[in-house]
């Protein structure tokens, strides 16, 4: 019988985790950490991520400001809102939610945040830190994932490791991470251009799924006993929801989870990881900028 990963019970505690230390930081006579959001456009699931983030600041003591623009902005003018957070010396910490419209470069946006306030991660000097093993803010999701992982003993210490998606914010960090010393995995990153990628999933000791393409992860592509991370949050229409829709996970998880030893469920597993680790990144950025205690996030 499989075991359900409860990402959102271990989220529940990691945030009373991180309730302490925002306490502890303000005893110190700090003012409390804050998290600024820039989201640009009104697309749902965007809207839906960065509604959850500032809750989720609420909930420990994080203050938070989100700042919206519409889809009309310009790159310079957005890139000028950017220079002004990275000065904001009441700003610990911001994020720009992608994707971003088509007229404004992804990249050049990720490259104008300061390195010490990405807690997002995607500032090419935090990938190439996180690269060398070197301190650097992790992005969310892989944070998560290794987390979670951890705290559940699940080892991956000379396992085999499988991702699919190869995207700048999961797969690519994540395959990095995992196959760093200490974490010891050895893993295969495959994509839409892989051959062989049922033959290949299918000798995973641990698979992780995160390609944004609903229940395509199938049975035949599981070895029995296998530990099934699932990050895809793809919205699908629903006649069931109020909302008229619900998320629905990278891995067809009726036929999967039997096989498995360990799965994650969508909702409930991944995502609740995700913005924590936020939240924890920030609280770093909050305890680096007030001098008190510098460190690597994984
Ligand atoms: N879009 C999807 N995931 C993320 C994320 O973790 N951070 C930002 N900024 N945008 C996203």
């Amino acid at each position: 019988m499989y075991k359900l990963i409860d990402g959102k019970g271990i989220a529940s505690q990691i945030k009373e985790e991180i309730r302490n230390d925002v306490s502890l930081i303000r005893q110190s006579g700090a003012r409390a950490p804050r998290l600024a959001a820039i989201l640009v456009g009104s697309d749902g699931a965007s809207e839906t991520y960065v509604a959850h983030k500032v809750k989720a600041c609420s909930e420990v003591g994080i203050e938070s400001t989100l700042l919206r623009f519409p889809d009309t902005i310009g790159e310079e003018r957005l890139l000028a809102e950017i220079g002004r957070l990275n000065i904001d010396k009441d700003v610990d910490g911001f994020i720009v939610q992608l994707p971003l419209p088509p007229h404004i470069s992804e990249d050049a946006v990720v490259s104008a945040v300061s390195p010490d306030k990405d807690v997002d991660g995607f500032h090419p000097e935090n990938v190439g830190r996180m690269v060398l093993g070197m301190p650097s803010f992790i992005s969310a999701t892989p944070f998560g994932i290794l987390e979670l992982l951890k705290r559940y003993d699940i080892s991956v210490s000379g396992k085999r490791c499988v991702v699919i998606g190869r995207s700048n914010i999961v797969g690519r960090p994540l395959s990095i991470l995992l196959s760093k010393k200490g974490v010891d995995a050895t893993v295969t990153l495959l994509h839409s251009r892989s051959d062989n990628l049922k033959g290949i999933a299918s000798e995973a000791d641990i698979l992780i799924a995160a390609i944004g393409s609903p229940s395509f992860v199938t049975s035949d592509m599981v070895k029995e006993g296998a530990v099934v991370i699932d990050v895809g949050t793809t919205r699908v229409k629903s006649d069931t929801t109020k909302s008229g829709w619900r998320l629905a996970g990278d891995v067809d998880f009726e036929s999967v989870a039997p096989l498995c030893s360990y799965i994650t469920p969508v909702p409930g597993g991944v995502g609740p990881m995700t913005i924590v680790s936020l939240l924890m990144n920030t609280v770093e950025a909050a305890r680096r900028l007030t001098g008190q205690i510098a460190g690597s996030s994984v």
